[in-house]
């Protein structure tokens, strides 16, 4: 198999190579210190050898499960937010057939829920699923987080409603903590099917748990193939590779470089508007786990060419603390030619015969010169295809530059304390028991 290749010529403009280098006597030691769990946050860091240590029991466990809902159900919902959601949905929809909710499929339609508290988006979810089969898969490691927890309450009663409190059972997987939480206890008390999230293994570092793998095999796709990627970048990205060979220690290297040279926001571009979702996967991963202490690369992202026609400008000319992580997609999984037209009014034959994506790469080099030349540093990632196995390499890839990096930055990539203040005052304003001082303070405010 090939693999994802990091680019990083085009950033040389702006910082220098030496200065890249530099870098690698600290990563090597703070990759070390990821490995023997030896710096901050080290109880989270079960995702570093995760891919390696995945069972064929286990992996073969989740398939029997997928079949199970596969074979009674048109749509699934999986219900989680933050960790407990990107990861699967940034897999599915890289994999699954853009127009998929009206196509034919041999699999069930996965949907998603508990990902925002918006009324109108739920009572829809319910209306689609009064006239089909349907199952639940329900993520969240704390098993208290309120977005999903009062999706699955609204869910759950339509499900005994429609199949009766028994038959419903088979159509839960709880997926959570091993002993703590309210859903593990619910989960327990009702008998349902359940997988747990490793203590060691937080929200934005889960896709390889049974939190991604779980819903991913529901859709249809081939986890084997998407941890085997991961495994490879494993090794790859592993303490014995040398700094120089080491593409997750570059890419921190070279970001952290430019964030001291003023460049504060990087921005993960595709092409492919399939990838969405990987830069929202993305963006949890890095914002959650850098953006603390005052410190940290603010994540954004664009689809190309789409964006190029609304936040292209500012790239191009806008304040100049920006730079550019792009996702290459080097071959299409699918082919369209531009057809030859004999009146030729739109002046299009000069493309007569090429495939669409020769137009879409020359519209990514002319991009990237254009945005180099004004001042946007660019970093590519090319990935050969978009399949299982090459998107398990460029998870595990983001994911370990992603715990060096934070190490570089001096902040802890594991935690997420920030996360609390938001929930703290909605808690006061909902009046939660527990909670009648802050009501009381945060009433005088508003
Ligand atoms: O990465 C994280 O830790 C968070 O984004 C969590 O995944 C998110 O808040 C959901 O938490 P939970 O799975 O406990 O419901």
């Amino acid at each position: 198999m090939d693999s994802i290749r990091l680019h990083i010529e085009k950033t040389l403009d702006f910082i220098s190579r030496d200065k890249v280098y530099n870098y690698k006597p600290d990563i090597e030691k703070h990759n070390k210190a990821l490995n023997e769990k030896t710096g901050k946050g080290n109880d989270f860091l079960g995702w570093v050898s995760l891919p390696s240590g995945i069972t064929d029991t286990e992996i073969k466990d989740i398939q029997e499960t997928a079949s199970k809902l596969k074979s009674n159900s048109e749509v699934v919902v999986v219900i989680g937010i933050g960790g407990s959601y990107l990861g699967a949905k940034a897999v599915i929809d890289a994999l699954a057939h853009s127009f998929s909710a009206m196509m034919p499929r041999k699999d069930p339609y996965v949907v998603f829920a508990g990902q925002n508290i918006s009324e109108d988006y739920l009572a829809e979810l319910q209306e689609l699923l009064k006239d089909v089969n349907w199952s639940v898969v329900v993520i969240s490691k704390s098993g208290t987080t309120t977005e999903p927890a009062i999706a699955f309450r609204v869910l759950r009663e339509d499900l005994e409603k429609k199949y009766g409190r028994n038959d419903a059972k088979n159509r839960i997987v709880a997926i959570t903590d091993a002993s703590k939480g309210a859903l593990r206890t619910l989960a327990d008390e009702e008998g349902y099917k359940t997988y747990i999230i490793p203590d060691d293994i937080g929200g934005r570092f889960s896709v390889l748990t049974p939190v991604g793998l779980v819903p991913i095999a529901i859709a249809g796709f081939d986890i084997k193939a998407l941890i085997e990627g991961a495994r490879d970048m494993e090794l790859n990205t592993s303490v014995e590779v040398p700094f120089e060979d080491n593409q997750s220690a570059i890419y921190a290297a070279v970001r952290n470089e430019l964030y001291k040279n003023g460049k504060t926001t990087e921005i993960m571009v595709n092409y492919n508007p399939k990838l969405h979702f990987v830069s929202e996967w993305w963006k949890q991963l890095y914002g959650e786990s850098e953006g603390k202490e005052e410190k940290g690369i603010f994540p954004a992202s664009v689809d190309f060419t789409t964006d190029l026609h609304s936040m292209g400008q500012y790239i191009q000319e806008g304040l100049r603390n920006i730079f550019e992580t792009v996702i290459s997609v080097q071959q299409v999984n699918r082919k369209v030619t531009i057809p030859k037209d004999e009146t030729n009014l739109d002046k299009l034959n000069y493309l007569a015969g090429k495939p669409f994506d020769h137009v879409n790469k020359m519209a990514e080099l002319g991009t990237l010169l254009a945005h180099v030349d004004g001042g946007v540093p660019n970093i590519r990632i090319e990935i050969p295809a978009i399949n299982e196995f090459y998107l398990g390499q460029l998870m595990y890839f983001f994911e370990k530059a992603c715990g060096i990096s934070g190490y570089v930055l001096g902040v802890n990539p594991f935690d997420q304390p920030g996360v609390e203040a938001y929930k703290k005052n909605m808690f006061a304003l909902l009046e939660k028991p527990g909670f009648e001082e802050e009501t009381k303070k945060i009433k005088s405010r508003v």
